[in-house]
């Protein structure tokens, strides 16, 4: 996969749109979520390894393709990634799940673990990384690091919006990371926001200020 990939696909932008607007509510901002979370979730699992297993239709055996390897695992940055979650769950409703919680320390402004449960066996499974925002990458490539430190090797992110500048420090920190995303905005602000974003995307489906 390239280390980058923007989902054009007209329904993802549309939707996109939709979420972007700032009197767009709660309830419409979730269900538009989980909709294009389908959406991400068929591109970030294009190049899935294949196999064949024998079956037999009412008509006549065949061998027929399926996914091969272990069960993939899907870790969820709290509290956003969440959101992103549910849907990719509904179209792999097998995989494995993972959640990894960080806070920004105030003083050094580095990415503090205060959760972290993994899947087992992290080595022989395909980690698809979930976060609607990469904005200034610090608790992505934390959350990379620290899958990498249990073993995994096989690594996506999937994110709903990400900045210029996060794009590159994953690039920098994950080279062998693929990000997959519906667009790349123009910049960050001040306040670590993406420009023009859609504003927090947790406090927008959580209903949180
Ligand atoms: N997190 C968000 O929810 N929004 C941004 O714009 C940046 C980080």
């Amino acid at each position: 996969m390239d280390h980058l990939t923007v989902v054009s696909h007209p329904l993802v932008q549309h939707k996109l749109t939709l979420m972007r607007e700032k009197e767009t509510s709660t309830a419409s901002f979730r269900k538009l979520l989980r909709e294009i979370s389908l959406l991400l979730a068929y591109e970030v699992t294009r190049s899935l390894p294949m196999t064949t297993k024998q079956i037999e239709t009412p008509i006549m055996p065949m061998e027929a393709p399926t996914i091969d390897g272990k069960k993939l695992a899907l870790i969820s940055i709290l509290r956003a990634g969440n959101g992103l979650l549910d849907g990719i769950l509904e179209l792999i409703p097998a995989a494995r799940v993972g959640f990894v919680g960080l806070y920004r320390d105030p003083e050094t402004l580095q990415p503090v673990q205060y959760y972290c449960k993994l899947p087992e066996q992290m080595e022989d499974r395909l980690a698809i990384v979930v976060d609607p925002m990469l904005a200034t990458g610090n608790s992505s490539v934390a959350a990379i690091d620290l899958l990498k430190k249990s073993g995994a090797k096989n690594i996506r992110f999937l994110c709903l919006l990400a900045s210029p500048e996060g794009v590159q420090r994953m690039k920098e920190a994950h080279p062998d990371v693929p990000i997959v995303t519906a667009a790349v905005d123009a910049q960050l602000n001040d306040h670590g926001y993406i420009v023009p974003g859609l504003g927090d995307a947790g406090d927008r489906m959580f209903g949180t200020k």
